[in-house]
């Protein structure tokens, strides 16, 4: 790994970054979030026990890394106090290496409100976390951010303007229940320790740690095809899950960082609405989504399951400048006895397929290239030819040691 590396995820999430980013995080100094909040839900398996992260970075597992949420993070303090406590009761020490801007926007009760009553009625399948409204008060200049609980008083002014108005959203536009001013400030004092414990300048941090040559690991959350810009808009998140989430998101430029690992599972899921040219509909989807475990890490929901499509991936790989690949998953496609891989689309939009012969072979033990069937290899090089980038990292099941590193 160089010094400083991005990770994303290149389709609808849920791609395994947090094992890669967990298994990478061994040899950095830091592990940094961006944007998203506790809509992402990263599943790792450590010595045999299964852990999901929503917002603390993975890199939290391992001792001696320093971990940062950025400014471009919405955070629910009631979210990351749970999420804390629980990994501390595992035995995992946030003192001195947790930082959270001083500068991320805050997402309230009363976001989560919004959120869970506007999309039942004119809904697109959110995570119901308030993440949207969140993101629009930020925009929009009304936030209370992280930093504004160091002035009590002044918190009170901002919050109590912002909680009126999102009540007069819920009571008048959608004829909700309003929720009370008094719980969603002692959502916030309730937990000033949080503020107390972890507030920082992390944009001055990460200047610092930069300038002294620290190896730090830059962790996206969601996927690229949910991003505010460059996804399948509107079915997509109210964050920039693409690369250039990075620089506005934690205040670092482009120059640096030195590798872009893109993520993207031997097959595509999706969960929540939106439009999904490869989607299955037969037993496929069925036997992809049975062995591949493929329910919301956050929700619980069932994804929607598909073949591979290199053809929104060419474009994905694009917008992210991705220097090197990993293809998480490719156990899943073990007992298959065909596989189809998206190589363009006809004239009325349906996806053009190249057929692979299965492999029908387990891979989940395989440690290195050479130890894959024949099949699975022309399967890689394929990809990797098609998207002209190099598959570095081969992900072949849950746990760390089920990985294949090809450089
Ligand atoms: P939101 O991020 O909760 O606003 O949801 C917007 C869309 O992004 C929905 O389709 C969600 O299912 C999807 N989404 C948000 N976070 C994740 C994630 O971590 N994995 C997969 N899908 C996500």
């Amino acid at each position: 790994m160089s010094n400083n590396t991005l990770i994303l995820g290149l389709q609808w999430g849920d791609e395994g970054k947090g094992k890669i980013v967990d298994a990478l995080a061994e040899t950095a100094e830091a592990v940094c979030r961006f944007q998203g909040g506790h809509n992402a839900g990263h599943t790792l398996k450590v010595d045999g026990v299964q852990k999901v992260l929503h917002l603390v970075p993975s890199g939290i597992l391992h001792p001696s890394v320093h971990c940062v949420l950025g400014n471009g993070i919405v955070l629910s303090l009631s979210a990351l106090a749970k999420e804390i406590k629980e990994l501390q009761e595992s035995e995992i020490n946030f003192k001195d290496r947790f930082y959270v801007s001083e500068d991320c926007a805050l997402i309230l009760p009363t976001h989560i409100a919004i959120d869970k009553v506007r999309d039942k009625s004119e809904g697109i399948g959110t995570t119901g976390r308030g993440i949207g409204p969140a993101y629009e008060d930020k925009i929009a200049r009304r936030a209370v951010r992280f930093g504004d609980l160091k002035d009590p008083q002044k918190l009170e002014v901002k919050l109590s303007k912002l909680v009126n108005y999102h009540n007069q959203i819920l009571e008048n536009l959608y004829g909700a229940q309003p929720i009370k001013y008094e719980d969603v400030l002692e959502e916030l004092t309730g937990n000033i320790d949080l503020y107390n414990k972890y507030n920082c300048k992390t944009q001055d941090l990460l200047k610092l740690w930069i300038k002294q040559g620290k190896k730090i690991l830059f962790e996206g959350a969601q996927g690229s095809m949910l991003d505010i810009d460059h996804g399948s808009y509107p079915y997509v998140t109210s964050s920039s899950t693409t690369a250039g989430g990075l620089s506005s998101g934690l205040g670092v430029g482009p120059r640096y960082l030195d590798s872009i690992i893109g993520i993207t599972k031997a097959y595509t899921t999706r969960v929540g609405e939106g439009p999904f040219a490869t989607e299955l509909f037969d037993s496929n989807a069925e036997q992809l989504a049975k062995v591949g475990h493929e329910f919301g890490a956050t929700t619980g929901r069932p994804r929607r399951c598909g073949w591979l499509d290199l053809k929104a991936l060419e474009t994905i790989v694009f917008i992210n400048s991705v220097s090197n690949l990993c293809l998480t998953k490719l156990d899943v496609l073990d007992s298959f006895e065909e596989i189809k891989v998206c190589i363009d689309y006809d004239d009325t939009q349906q996806p053009i397929y190249k057929t692979f012969s299965g492999w029908k072979q387990d891979t989940s033990k395989a440690r290195s290239f050479e130890d894959l069937p024949k099949a699975a290899q022309d399967y890689i090089l394929f990809i990797e030819e098609t998207l002209e980038c190099k598959i570095g990292i081969v992900s072949v099941g849950p746990s760390r040691d089920q990985t294949i590193y090809r450089d």
